[in-house]
């Protein structure tokens, strides 16, 4: 079977014998490859659509300072529209253009294309800036990042005055994070045009006390306007969108002026299947190989919805190709999805080598967000991960729902930006009928408690009276008003709490988190809790294939704590660590860090190969350690570990997560109980089978069943002694 090297490794895939490794070379070799590779990205781009209405829109922008730019996906508006105004001037006096994306890896891929296109060092001219991972520097004139992170720019820059230039872009997917970040660049806006005139005035009085001729006056005002407006420059915004739906967003903005770039868009099938699939994974499966085997070239999509699923079927793709003749295994895999570290997200950009099939393992980023080249055929199985938040309940969750229409045809139109395409939906054409329009906007099915706290440290204080573009229900306002209430980051009269609402404030994490971090400090155990809360943020650490079960459960039972999910997660990451500082001694000789840097990895992954650990996402929590780690010591925490009294830790966590605990039934299911929800332990989790009286948790998912994941046995006591302010008020 071929497998993909990066940067010389092997793959990741368990149980096969080492095979003839293919090379994908990310960097043109010679002079000859460079030119060459600068001509067709030349010639790609003056192909876009947008090419054609540069000198247009680039007008459009001189003319108006809040833009709406809708544009068929793959049009070029992403990677091109910062060119152009950066181009026409657009970044006086080091001032920034800014261009944010719902997803990280939108961000980065997106930034790395157009360093690339401008033949510039990545984090010079054009950088990225996402949670956990800043590649800008002081020359940065195009920066990309996500939503949530311009959201906490503002924290600390409230005028956002290093922008001149600020593009919302792929505003349709409408995420919590775009909603709120309109509402405050419409402020952001008013209050740079106020500024503007404040100075003006300030400095006209200023210009007549001290000019007596008219002419001199005259003069001396225009230049001081001149001067005011080079230091408070209007904020020119513009909104992206890939749907049609412009008005929405141009009401908003009191009428603003829309404009639409055409896009090219080539006749795609569509299919049906029959009758409705049991399993769409295993029909996914069958799909990508009757297209390999009975149709012509040209690259697959395939639509599924999150990490493990995606990596499920990169090993289910691998293990059917083992099964045939080798002129038929020309097939590769390349998964992308938000948490994929940057070094892998630009493989789906690369066209697989000669005579082969790339089949793209994809989240609905690949719907709009990001546009892979080469595509012909898309496999879409009508679902998405979707967070549900029940504000009654005071239930997150996060489940698997169908796709909206809007979505379903952003899908199948993946396979027709090049020429004819086919798209296979894994459902009854009946039930397409039956899909929602659109998808409902986030903010109206998420917990606010994140949001809410940074518009508090915004100072804005009157949440519900905040200029939605379309309002949240007033009920979830209060319970996440209430669930800040409850962690102590608000006070009675709903202002921010100082020191602890202003510290989970500043700490970019869920606030029961950033609330664990801060009582860590108090527990003497904020070491564990730093490793807790980074491993907690990435998506699955224990991996477990389908026919390796039982050796990958019997490897999970070594770092098994029969305290819980928690202490184990942090067994991993410390077994890691040991092994690591094993070899730097080992390695104490070896003086190029390149060198040292290449060889831990190598042994960090066979590792976790051995362990049944997922590589990416270990190293994923690592970096995040490493950057809250940098927070909480900035903000003056005393970080000391609990050593092996992890009653401390456990303590620690029941004061902070006491939102989320159950307690056993009779018949031996939980009752959450703030919820009231009768919940099991995931299956995944070490305390399965356990019958503890009282656990807390991390997240409660609905699935087949309500499953409470990340669990750790705690004394139900506890409660009422570390969270008397809600149990003693539950009775
Ligand atoms: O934003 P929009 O959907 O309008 O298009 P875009 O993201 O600017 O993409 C324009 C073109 O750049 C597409 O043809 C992509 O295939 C190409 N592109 C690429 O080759 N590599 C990337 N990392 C991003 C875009
Ligand atoms: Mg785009």
């Amino acid at each position: 079977m071929p497998s993909i090297a990066q940067n010389g490794s092997r793959n990741t895939t368990q149980s096969r014998k080492q095979k003839p490794v293919l090379k994908f070379s990310n960097q043109p070799r010679s002079a000859a490859d460079v030119i060459a590779r600068r001509e067709i990205i030349k010639r790609q781009r003056e192909s876009l659509p947008i090419a054609s209405v540069k000198e247009r829109l680039v007008q459009e922008v001189k003319n108006h300072d809040i833009l709406i730019i809708v544009g068929e996906t793959g049009s070029g508006k992403t990677t091109q529209l910062p060119q152009f105004l950066f181009n026409a001037g657009f970044c006086p006096d080091g001032k920034v253009i800014g261009i944010t994306q719902p997803r990280r890896v939108a961000a980065v891929t997106v930034a790395k294309r157009v360093a690339e296109e401008c033949g510039v060092e990545l984090g010079q001219k054009v950088g990225y800036s996402i949670r956990f991972d800043d590649n800008t520097s002081s020359s940065t004139r195009i920066k990309y990042m996500t939503d949530g992170l311009l959201l906490r720019e503002a924290l600390l820059d409230p005028y956002l005055s290093r922008y001149s230039v600020i593009i919302v872009d792929e505003a349709h997917e409408r995420t919590v994070h775009t909603d709120v970040l309109l509402g405050l660049l419409k402020n952001v806006q008013r209050a740079r045009v106020k500024s503007v005139n404040d100075h003006v005035i300030v400095n006209n009085k200023k210009a007549s006390n001290s000019i007596t001729n008219e002419n001199g006056k005259g003069a001396e005002c225009t230049t001081l306007l001149k001067q005011c407006q080079r230091k408070f420059p209007p904020l020119k915004l513009i909104i992206m969108s890939a749907s049609l739906d412009a008005r929405l967003f141009s009401e908003y903005f009191g009428g603003a002026r829309a404009v639409h770039v055409e896009g090219r868009q080539h006749h795609v099938d569509v299919f049906y299947t029959l009758h409705a699939e049991t399993d769409y994974v295993d029909a996914a499966l069958i799909t990508i190989f009757q297209i390999h085997l009975e149709e012509g070239p040209g690259d697959i999509l395939v639509f599924l919805t999150g990490q493990e699923e995606i990596e499920g079927v990169e090993r289910l793709v691998q293990e059917q190709l083992q099964k045939l003749p080798e002129e038929r295994k020309k097939l590769l895999t390349v998964p992308i999805f938000s948490s994929l570290p940057s070094e892998k997200q630009m493989r789906v950009f690369m066209p697989a080598p000669a005579g082969y099939r790339k089949v793209i393992l994809a989240t609905n980023i690949a719907e709009t967000s990001v546009t892979i080249p080469g595509i012909k055929f898309v496999i879409d199985p009508g679902f998405v991960k979707a967070r549900s938040y029940d504000p009654v309940k005071g239930m997150e969750s996060l489940i698997i729902i169908p796709t909206s229409k809007a979505q379903a045809l952003q899908r199948s139109g993946r396979a027709g930006r090049e020429g004819p395409g086919k798209c296979f939906r894994l459902y009854p054409e009946s039930e397409f009928e039956k899909l929602e329009d659109s998808t409902k906007p986030e903010i109206k099915r998420c917990n606010l408690s994140n949001v809410i706290l940074q518009l508090k440290a915004l100072g804005i204080d009157d949440i519900i009276g905040f200029d939605f573009l379309e309002k949240p229900s007033r009920a979830a306002i209060q319970k996440s008003l209430e669930q800040l209430f409850l962690l102590g980051a608000l006070t009675d009269d709903c202002k921010l709490s100082d020191p602890v609402g202003h510290q989970m404030a500043r700490l970019p994490l869920d606030p029961i988190y950033s609330k664990a971090l801060i009582l860590a400090s108090q527990f003497n155990c904020l070491e564990e809790m730093l490793i807790a809360v980074s491993m907690l943020s990435v998506e699955s650490i224990f991996y477990n294939p389908r026919e390796k079960s039982a050796e990958a459960k019997t490897a999970k039972k070594c770092f098994a704590s029969p305290d819980g999910d928690h202490l184990t997660l942090i067994n991993v990451y410390r077994a890691a660590d040991e092994l690591l500082q094993k070899r730097r001694m080992e390695l104490s000789t070896e003086k190029n860090e390149k060198n040292i840097k290449g060889k831990n990895e190598k042994i960090v992954r066979k590792w976790c190969k051995e362990n049944f650990i997922n590589s990416r996402s270990l190293k994923h929590a690592c970096d995040i350690h490493s950057q809250i780690r940098g927070h909480v010591e900035q903000m003056g925490l005393p970080i000391s570990s609990c050593g092996d009294d992890t009653l401390q830790f456990r303590r620690c966590l029941a004061a902070s997560f006491f939102l989320n605990a159950a307690l056993k039934q009779p018949e031996g299911t939980y009752r959450a109980l703030a919820s009231g929800q009768v919940v099991q332990i995931h299956p995944t989790s070490v305390l399965h089978q356990s019958k503890l009286e009282c656990v807390i948790f991390d997240e409660l998912v609905q699935t087949s069943q309500k499953y409470i994941r990340n669990t750790t046995r705690i004394d139900y006591l506890w409660l009422t002694e570390l969270a008397p302010h809600y149990y003693a008020m539950q009775g």
